[in-house]
């Protein structure tokens, strides 16, 4: 690289630099990747070799140097410069915005009130652009340039880089400026002559893209008449907000940018407004709507509501601990119950067994005892039958004797007397 042009960017030139190696994005013009600058993080943003070449360093220079001139709440601030080892060209170390326009776009469907917000946001960094004498032209105003803060806040980015892209796209046979989408006629032409109503343009665009969250890509510029016997085929011009109708047909009528965005796409670019008389309109109608909570708030709000989950989530485990503990506790009670039951079981299979041997015993004394009655029963009738028969015999003898005894005593009176 020429030291002419090294010496130039040398105030913006930062010594310390920590490359992270974390891609953040690659867009038409090169790659932006993560750095540290004395402990904050930035964006590097490392043009493609094509762009800036020999012939176009001067330019490098001066655009580098004019962003790094440029400082409002709504340009992304351009901190300095850094060569990579090795490397002829430097990076563009620029503050980090976690989000593009686009990206948001793609992602959520912003409340209304965001959105216009976010378009005022713009609207003051052209109007910032606009004021300088002589005015700065963006010339590449799309979705992609709109970076977000995490708190929605817009800044508008890559100032001065369409300015180099010119050269690049010079070479590569195309001559005009930014993305062609969102260009005006008059950016379009051959040898293009155009002024800072060209951003007023882009800006209109982008006030549909905002609201339809799809990018209003251009229909055909002309089209065919209805053909006429014996009449040349013709075709006529389309005005560039009609190009644009199918997108604004998914835009409520009574939305009050509307006209606006219709003034911003006049293909005269002296019939298009200023960007700050934008700002005063916009203004007002967002001053219409309650008033948005501001971060402070909103993150205060977010870290009750962190701290309110955790508790709960604390409360949900302890609850969880004490049921599982009640699981354990009836499981193991459960175990104990089946094991009692089976020893149960067991004792009652035991003693119906143990009862069946006792009833078959039973019965076996209860058929030994009715024998053994039986028994006793003929041993006592035939005791007394014995008895009885004794005692018939006794009465018997003792009738025998009572009669031997009579017979003895008249034999002995017998005798006496005689
Ligand atoms: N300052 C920045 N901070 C964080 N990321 C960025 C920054 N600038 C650009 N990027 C990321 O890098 C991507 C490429 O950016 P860029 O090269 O400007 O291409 P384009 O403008 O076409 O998107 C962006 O889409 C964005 O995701
Ligand atoms: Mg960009």
């Amino acid at each position: 690289m020429n030291f002419q042009h090294r010496a130039q960017l040398q105030p913006l030139l930062l010594p310390n630099l920590k490359e992270t190696g974390k891609e953040l994005g690659r867009g038409a013009y090169g790659v932006v990747t993560e750095v540290i600058v004395s402990g904050t993080t930035c964006a590097a943003k490392k043009l493609h070799d094509a762009i800036v070449q020999d012939h176009t360093l001067k330019k490098f220079s001066d655009a580098v140097l004019l962003h790094s001139q440029q400082s409002h709440p709504n340009i992304v601030q351009l901190i300095g410069v850094y060569y990579p080892p090795r490397s002829q060209l430097p990076m563009l170390v620029m503050e980090y915005l976690p989000l593009s326009l686009t990206q948001c776009l793609e992602r959520e469907e912003l409340p209304l009130q965001m959105k216009y917000s976010i378009l005022l946001d713009v609207a003051k960094g052209l109007c910032y652009l606009h004021g300088k004498r002589p005015p700065i032209v963006h010339r590449d105003l799309t979705a992609n340039n709109v970076l977000l803060t995490s708190s929605y806040s817009a800044k508008i980015s890559d100032l001065g880089v369409s300015r180099l892209a010119d050269t690049f796209k010079k070479d590569h046979l195309t001559t005009a400026p930014g993305n062609a989408m969102v260009m005006p006629p008059e950016a379009l032409e051959d040898n293009p002559v155009y002024d800072h109503k060209l951003d007023v343009f882009s800006y209109g665009c982008l006030i549909l893209h905002v609201l339809t969250g799809q990018f209003p890509e251009p229909k055909n510029q002309f089209v065919p008449e209805p053909a006429k016997p014996g009449k040349e085929k013709s075709f006529t011009k389309v005005s560039e907000w009609d190009r644009r109708s199918s997108y604004i047909k998914n835009i409520p009528k009574e939305n009050e940018l509307l006209p606006f965005a219709k003034d911003c796409l006049h293909d005269d670019p002296t019939g298009r407004p200023e960007m700050i008389d934008f700002l005063q309109f916009i203004q007002q109608i967002i001053s219409k709507f309650p008033k948005m909570k501001n971060r402070p708030v909103i993150e205060k709000e977010l870290k009750n509501a962190i701290q309110e989950k955790e508790e709960a989530e604390k409360k949900l485990d302890e609850e969880r601990k004490v049921a599982e503990r009640i699981i354990r506790e009836l499981r193991e009670e459960n175990a104990a119950n089946k094991r009692e039951n089976e020893d149960l079981k067991k004792e009652k299979e035991k003693m119906t067994t143990d009862l069946k041997t006792l009833s078959s015993r039973v019965t076996g004394l209860q058929n030994v005892l009715s024998l053994k009655e039986n028994k006793f029963n003929e041993s006592t009738r035939v005791l007394k039958e014995t008895i009885r028969s004794r005692d018939e015999q006794l009465v018997k003898q003792q009738e025998d004797n009572m009669e031997l005894m009579e017979k003895r005593e008249i034999e002995l009176n017998d005798k006496h007397s005689a």
